[in-house]
């Protein structure tokens, strides 16, 4: 059997963890928000209508920041439409998803429900079916203390404090032909940089986002970027990335080694944003905000063309197995890999749709297989990630040619001396994994958790010295000071 050999040293640091990397997304998409987070009546509901049980969920999920309210749904939005009394609220059709959207859930209810879930909420404007007016004008609803027209909106709406919203992503998968309102490179990175300016004259604080690709497989991708940020480099604090990996789309050993996509996409979209920042010779270096990613049966997907108009249809509601938690594992892996450019990350979307939770209206709310991979990483990944050296048995794949067997990333948290290694085997043989601690001579196996594509639920194991990877699994590793345990 061939061996993995796993070297750690303190002194192969990357970043340190930015705990916004464990965020999520909830979008007005089929039942996220109604029957998902929000069901006024049900019986775990609290008096605003915001399921309890899901936000139990949630915490346990470990998630520290989400985006709101899409997605698709956003380009076609009027946030005035979702505030004020339920009451006077306008049914409309949204467009993405060719649904009755009610507003009775909105961005007062949103940021009501970030507060118990214990997130930071992150908003997206409408730059598909408006503009630089709406969207200052929204900024400064949320932000603006009082005394201007939409702060004492917000004021009347009895939200006496501002929300405060730090980070706003200007639009939504602007270069995708589905997209309302879609856009050319030079239109939308114009419109973002003029969007994003006068945001900023409302607050000068807060950090935006300019949408990237909606995904790397687009014709204008890297140069949609390029040109993006040409125009609104001044402006911006991150580019986004958005990736689906579709377990049916390629051979199954390349959908297990999606991690080695997505490491190449960043590395892409961090060379194209330097290449923008040498030809300005600029200072600051563009983030990265991986801010819609998961496994998807994307192939699965009915267009909203061929579906009729619905109020709350079940869009999208995946069912993971084990394989789907491992490869969601896996590409938790490479975003803390990248921990020194990619500051931001929302697994899409939170409740129901592709998503880690799944809910029944009236009845009850679920973990999904992919639950675990994440909460795990989010509880476990603290103080600085680490590069480890490693050496091992590759695989064979469709898409990547062959590609390492094992992969894996660590954090040490220098405040407690613990170590955290999150390892995958996405091969098909047992793998034994050596560890080589001569940097932490005095840490010891504290925890061993794993699951597997055969067994989904994850197990804590007996810590030993010898460690077997079986075929297709995941497994944080907690090691901690002697002297500690
Ligand atoms: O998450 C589902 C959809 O996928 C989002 O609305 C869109 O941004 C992406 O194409």
């Amino acid at each position: 059997m061939a061996v993995a050999q796993l070297t750690l040293d303190p002194a192969f640091r990357i970043a340190p963890v930015d705990p916004r990397l464990f965020g999520s997304f909830v979008e007005h998409m089929g039942r996220c928000v109604y029957t998902g987070i929000f069901e006024p009546g049900h019986p775990e509901a609290d008096d605003d209508g915001l399921r309890t049980d899901v936000l139990d969920l949630v915490r346990e999920l470990g998630v520290t920041t989400v985006r709101y309210p899409g997605g698709n749904f956003v380009s076609n939005y009027r946030w005035e439409d979702g505030v004020g009394p339920r009451g006077d609220r306008p049914r409309r059709l949204d467009l993405a998803w060719r649904s009755l959207e009610s507003n009775a859930f909105g961005l007062n209810e949103f940021m009501r429900w970030s507060k118990l879930a214990g997130v930071e909420p992150m908003m997206a404007v409408n730059l598909g079916t408006r503009g630089v007016e709406a969207a200052a004008e929204l900024v400064e609803y949320c932000n603006l203390a009082d005394g201007t027209a939409a702060a004492d909106l917000r004021r009347k709406h009895g939200v006496a404090q501002p929300h405060d919203v730090r980070m706003w992503c200007l639009g939504n998968e602007m270069d995708g032909p589905w997209q309302i309102g879609s856009l050319t490179a030079d239109e939308y990175g114009r419109l973002a940089a003029r969007a994003g300016h006068a945001m900023r004259r409302v607050d000068p604080s807060i950090e935006l986002i300019a949408c990237g690709s909606s995904n790397s497989g687009m014709p204008t991708f890297a140069a949609w970027e390029a040109t993006v940020l040409e125009h609104a480099y001044d402006q911006v604090d991150y580019i986004s990335l958005h990736t689906y990996y579709d377990p049916e789309k390629f051979d199954e050993a390349s959908f297990r080694a999606s991690a080695v996509d997505l490491d190449g996409f960043i590395d892409d979209v961090v060379a194209t944003a330097d290449h923008v920042r040498a030809k300005k010779r600029h200072s600051k270096r563009i983030k990265l905000s991986l801010d819609e990613w998961n496994v998807w049966y994307q192939s699965r997907f009915t267009e909203p063309e061929d579906r009729g108009i619905e109020e709350t249809p079940a869009l999208i509601e995946d069912d993971y197995n084990g394989t789907d938690a491992v490869v969601v594992g896996n590409l938790l892996i490479s975003m803390l890999r990248h921990a020194d450019r990619l500051s931001l990350g929302c697994q899409a979307q939170l409740v129901n749709v592709i998503a880690p939770i799944r809910t029944e209206a009236g009845g009850r709310a679920w973990r999904q297989t992919i639950f675990h991979p994440f909460a795990r990483t989010a509880r476990l990944a603290r103080g600085t990630v680490l590069r480890p050296a490693l050496t091992g048995p590759s695989m064979s794949t469709g898409r990547f040619g062959d590609v390492p067997a094992v992969d894996a990333v660590a954090t040490h948290d220098e405040q407690t001396g613990e170590v955290s290694v999150f390892v995958v085997n996405r091969g098909t043989e047992p793998v034994p994994l050596s560890l080589d601690l001569r940097a932490f001579p005095k840490h010891r196996l504290r925890e061993h958790v794993s699951l597997t594509a055969d067994r989904p639920e994850p197990v804590t194991r007996q810590p030993t010295e010898e460690i077997l990877l079986p075929p297709v699994s995941w497994h944080a590793l907690c090691l901690a000071p002697e002297e500690s345990m």
